[in-house]
């Protein structure tokens, strides 16, 4: 698969590109129950909410989990950031977000590059997140939010928040964020399940918390150019990887693969 000349333009002037039904139903059925499974671990890598009840994050779940283990090797959502890269890519981060019906909490303003940056040394912004809808994200139940164009601030000043939420986030201030908004606005970046976002790594997003009665997962793939790995493993392995193994991809139908046999274990 290959971004346009459209996408892409769109991609680097608004710094982010939604691709709306890129996942079929029973693709997406496989990943719903895997996120079931994965949340229901008594793991280190699944973070809790903070009633340390309520999951709200999985890290790391293409390592214990077959559906994630293939998404994160899926032709889908590898070849377009190659293409954007430019090359080879390996995972830098994988999370399964929750954002749980009533108590999924906040995801303050931030850009990942500034993390990455910060905390794992990753040389440059020669990575970013694609991001699968697992479930519709409307208005309602926390959608991700972005400010278009924010991306071409690069790394901007941030304070590490610790306190907030369960998850420490390096944030950015009121003062910035107002300054952006007036100048690039917000956009809730709404999707059917299925959908695909992509977006730079110095783009400023957030989320806000999820008071409806529908689940909002959200699976993100973090990639980065295999030349760019990181230089400093103050994270867990599993929050920041340290394997910069080029990812190679599996067959286009590798998720329905799965669901056949499922369904003939079960029959
Ligand atoms: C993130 O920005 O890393 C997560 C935001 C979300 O899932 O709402
Ligand atoms: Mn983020």
């Amino acid at each position: 698969m290959q971004l346009t000349k459209n996408q892409l333009e769109q991609f680097h002037s608004e710094g982010y590109l939604l691709l709306p039904d890129l996942f079929d139903d029973t693709e997406v059925q496989v990943l719903r129950e895997a996120a079931d499974t994965v949340y229901a671990l008594d793991r280190q890598e699944v973070f809790r909410e903070s009633d340390g009840i309520t999951p709200r994050t999985a890290f790391a779940a293409h390592h214990y989990n077959e559906a994630f283990r293939r998404l994160g090797r899926h032709p889908r959502l590898i070849r377009p950031v190659e293409q954007i890269l430019e090359g080879c890519v390996y995972m830098h981060q994988y999370k399964v977000n929750a954002k749980a019906p009533f108590t999924g909490d906040v995801w303050q303003w931030h850009q990942d590059y500034g993390t990455w940056a910060r905390d794992d040394h990753m040389p440059e912004a020669r990575a970013m997140n694609i991001a699968l809808y697992v479930d519709e994200a409307v208005e309602f139940n926390g959608p991700l939010w972005i400010i278009p164009g924010s991306h071409k601030q690069g790394v901007m000043e941030a304070g590490h928040d610790l306190q907030t939420t369960s998850y420490p986030l390096w944030t950015l201030d009121k003062k910035t964020i107002t300054e952006l908004i007036d100048e690039g606005g917000i956009v809730a970046a709404h999707g059917k399940a299925g959908s695909v976002l992509m977006f730079y790594s110095t783009l400023v997003h957030c989320s806000p918390p999820n008071l409806s009665p529908w689940p909002r997962t959200v699976v993100y793939l973090s990639l980065c150019h295999v030349d760019n790995h990181i230089r400093r493993f103050k994270r867990p392995e599993w929050v920041a990887h340290r394997d910069f193994t080029p990812i190679e991809t599996m067959p286009d139908d590798c998720l329905r693969e799965l669901a056949l046999e499922c369904e003939k274990t079960a029959a």
